[in-house]
């Protein structure tokens, strides 16, 4: 079983562990971030490296870190570098990778000397759109989020002022930072250039978008089409949390996995038992591709999913009343699962600029 325990990886979302920072950098760092949640945002259309699909709104860049290609290139380069961990063994695409729309095909990935975490890596398309990060919500920008993976434990294990010291000794990666953001290698330029990579990772071109989204009727087979009905029937109400353009509204919500959770969900960071055992309800886009699935990795198929679904799953207090059970024919058990698979987009895993 699953042994949650509550470690840095909320250090900055519970003020108790604050004392845990002990760089001014880092502090800060954190505090422009936190200032800049007020500012203006950037409007991004397109470049060539992102394009807003079809039916999806306009993706916002924070004033003081809108889009350039200096940003993205070194953002990339830092992402599928192992140097950000303390012995330069995993990379943030070791457990988020390309082919995988940036999730983990295991239940629990493997950081710093193969310590094991406590979740599923979600995957990051569309993360750009996210209004907060991780499953219980507590850190507001994505530029805050680079952090949690560098600290943690399972994951970098490591500091990211130590991370910017060893990139200050890299010509490479000096001149870089100083292209991209005009400084040397520090917390700034680092948190901010990954979170350009990412904020790219934008998908929208499965062949349910082509359905839906571009005109093409033709692009979903019949049963897919009874599938996505069954989807956003009343009667399943999948579509009452997974909703809108990315497949969710982004509530936390318990599903009924388990009478006893062993990780508290959202109440890890407002310790309100109203909050115990919810999770960030995630998006559904590519997740014929992002098995194992839920907050521990701890269902293997959709067809489990599914049928978890059906039996209503089990009591919580907090279980949502939309997660009541209902009952479906073989058929229209394949159909639902062909209608979530047609949410795969290959042309975002494969896009070349998604690659190390
Ligand atoms: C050892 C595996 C591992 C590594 C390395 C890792 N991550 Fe993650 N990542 C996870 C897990 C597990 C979660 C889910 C945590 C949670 O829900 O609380 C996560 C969550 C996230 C999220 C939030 C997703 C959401 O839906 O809210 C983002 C963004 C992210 N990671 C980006 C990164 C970046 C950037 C790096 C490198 C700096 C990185 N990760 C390195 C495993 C990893
Ligand atoms: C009350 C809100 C709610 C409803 C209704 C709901 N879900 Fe979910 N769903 C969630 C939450 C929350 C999770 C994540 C739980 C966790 O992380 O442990 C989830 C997880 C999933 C996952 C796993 C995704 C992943 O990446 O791990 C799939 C697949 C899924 N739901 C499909 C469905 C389908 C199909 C339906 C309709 C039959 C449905 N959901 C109805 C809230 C809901």
């Amino acid at each position: 079983m699953l042994n949650y325990k509550k470690s840095e990886n909320f250090w900055f979302t519970n003020l108790g562990c604050l004392s845990k920072i002990t760089s001014v950098f880092l502090l800060s760092m954190i505090f422009m971030a936190c200032e800049d949640d007020d500012a203006p945002a950037d409007t991004f259309t397109e470049s060539m490296f992102v394009e807003i699909p079809d039916g999806f709104p306009a993706l916002d860049f924070p004033e003081d870190n809108a889009f350039s290609e200096e940003r993205y290139v070194l953002g990339k380069k830092l992402f599928f570098d192992p140097i950000l961990s303390r012995d330069s063994s995993v990379s943030c695409g070791s457990c988020h990778r390309p082919s995988r729309a940036f999730g983990d095909m295991v239940p629990l990935s493997n950081g710093v000397g193969g310590a094991i975490g406590n979740r599923n890596s979600p995957s990051l398309a569309n993360i750009g759109y996210h209004p907060y990060f991780l499953r219980e919500g507590g850190v507001p920008t994505l530029e805050m989020q680079v952090l949690v993976p560098i600290q943690e434990h399972s994951e970098f294990d490591f500091n990211v002022v130590l991370i910017a010291e060893r990139l200050a000794h890299d010509p490479i990666y000096t001149a870089m930072c100083q292209k991209a953001y005009g400084r040397d290698p520090d917390p700034f330029c680092i948190t901010r250039a990954i979170s350009t990579f990412e904020r790219t990772l934008v998908s929208g071109d499965s062949r349910y978008d082509q359905y839906a989204f571009q005109g093409d009727i033709s692009a979903l087979t019949s049963a897919e089409i009874n599938g996505m009905d069954l989807f956003f029937s009343e009667d399943l109400a999948c579509s009452s949390c997974h909703s809108g353009f990315n497949f969710t509204n982004y509530s936390f919500e318990n599903n009924g996995l388990y009478e006893v959770y062993l990780d508290k969900g959202r109440a890890l960071l407002t310790n309100q038992p109203d909050d115990e055992a919810l999770f960030k309800v995630p998006t559904l886009r590519n997740v014929g591709l992002t098995a194992p699935y839920m907050h521990d990795g701890s269902m293997e198929t959709l067809l489990e999913v599914i049928l978890h679904y059906e039996s209503g799953g089990v009591k919580h207090v907090n279980k949502s009343p939309e997660v009541k059970g209902f009952e479906l024919t073989n058929q229209e058990r394949k159909d639902l699962i062909a209608f979530l698979n047609s949410l795969s987009d290959y042309e975002f895993i494969n896009d070349p600029n998604h690659q190390p």
